[in-house]
């Protein structure tokens, strides 16, 4: 199903408050959200910069593009005005939309990073192994390679090789094979299909005692390296040191271990990139510290939220600032 803008998403955003905490909003903030998904971070954001605040909102899917314009300008009175820019992209370009927006630099960026419930559950796209659908799994739909392009076409060690290093998937040979030998008698192109080779493969012991279902890994995999998802995460963090006023907050929401790895590196990399050997008295090479980290430790949902939304209960939010 498509976007329907007489329903507008459903999705449960992931510690709302603490991310408005922790983006240190003021009356005035220029705040960029590269992940509009349903806009309930959005809206809450916009509370707070509001009257004269800046809010640049990026999704590169086109649902989230129709749902924003329908929820902000209901949520503003019908009005979006020249403080609101929402914008069809890859949070990646970010430079690229400042620029054209004419804004030198920004206060807060936000990203939420995975899958809205709408394209998990109400897409179609085939981002859900308990859903039979096409395996598509593109979120900006102007891209052409689909889940099923890589499943029929990539070659068995490239498969492989997507599976250990997006899925960190264990059978990740083992079930690469299974694809191949299957596509030789029929093209693969449901999710159902991926989920029967994927339940053939493992060992009755380890469907019977695995928490998670059977495919979980399989389809993170794929979702990865269907979107680019990494190398798009990346690409923005490199530019973020540029992009952020003096003072200004990151916050960066994950969902897997692959992902949070890139922002708690970056950070880190941020706040001590010194290169001189531990034993020397101080600091040769130069290094000035760019940013600090605002909490050493990710914030997790609390157990109350855990409850209430349980697609949250892998979301770690990292925090840096600008100094
Ligand atoms: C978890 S949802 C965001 C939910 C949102 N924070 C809310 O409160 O409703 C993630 C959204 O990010 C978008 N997204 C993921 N990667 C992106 C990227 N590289 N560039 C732009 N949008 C991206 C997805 O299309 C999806 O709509």
């Amino acid at each position: 199903m498509a976007y329907n803008d007489m329903q507008p998403f459903t999705h449960i955003s992931v510690l709302q408050e603490e991310v408005c905490h922790y983006l240190n909003l003021k009356p005035g903030s220029i705040c960029v959200d590269g992940t509009l998904g349903g806009c309930g971070h959005a809206r809450s954001i916009i509370k707070y910069i509001f009257p004269n605040g800046r809010f640049i909102g990026i999704d590169q899917d086109i649902d989230a593009i129709k749902n924003a314009e329908v929820v902000l300008s209901k949520s503003l009175g019908n009005l979006i005005d020249n403080r609101i820019n929402i914008v069809h992209g890859n949070f990646s370009e970010l430079p690229k939309f400042l620029d054209l927006l004419g804004l030198t630099g920004v206060d807060a960026i936000l990203l939420d990073l995975g899958l809205s419930f709408h394209q998990l559950m109400e897409s179609q796209r085939g981002f859900s192994f308990q859903k039979d659908e096409f395996l598509d799994m593109r979120m900006d739909n102007r891209n052409t390679t689909t889940a099923a392009d890589i499943i029929n076409q990539y070659s068995e060690s490239a498969l492989a090789d997507i599976f250990f290093k997006y899925g960190e998937e264990r059978m990740s040979k083992r079930i690469a094979h299974k694809i191949v030998e299957k596509r030789t008698v029929s093209p693969i192109t449901t999710t159902i299909d991926l989920v029967n080779i994927v339940k053939q493969v493992m060992p009755v012991k380890l469907l019977k005692t695995q928490k998670i279902h059977p495919a979980t890994r399989i389809f993170q995999a794929l979702r990865i390296e269907v979107n680019g998802e990494l190398e798009h995460l990346k690409n923005f963090i490199a530019n973020v040191p540029n992009m952020l006023n003096k003072g200004g907050r990151l916050c960066v929401i994950s969902f897997h271990s692959l992902e949070d790895r890139v922002v708690k590196h970056s950070i880190r990399s941020w706040e001590n990139g010194c290169t001189c050997h531990k034993n020397l008295p101080e600091c040769l090479c130069g290094f000035v510290p760019k940013f600090k980290a605002v909490v050493r430790k990710p914030i997790i949902p609390s157990q109350k939220e855990i409850n209430l939304n349980p697609l949250s209960r892998s979301a770690k939010l990292r925090v840096a600032e600008k100094l």
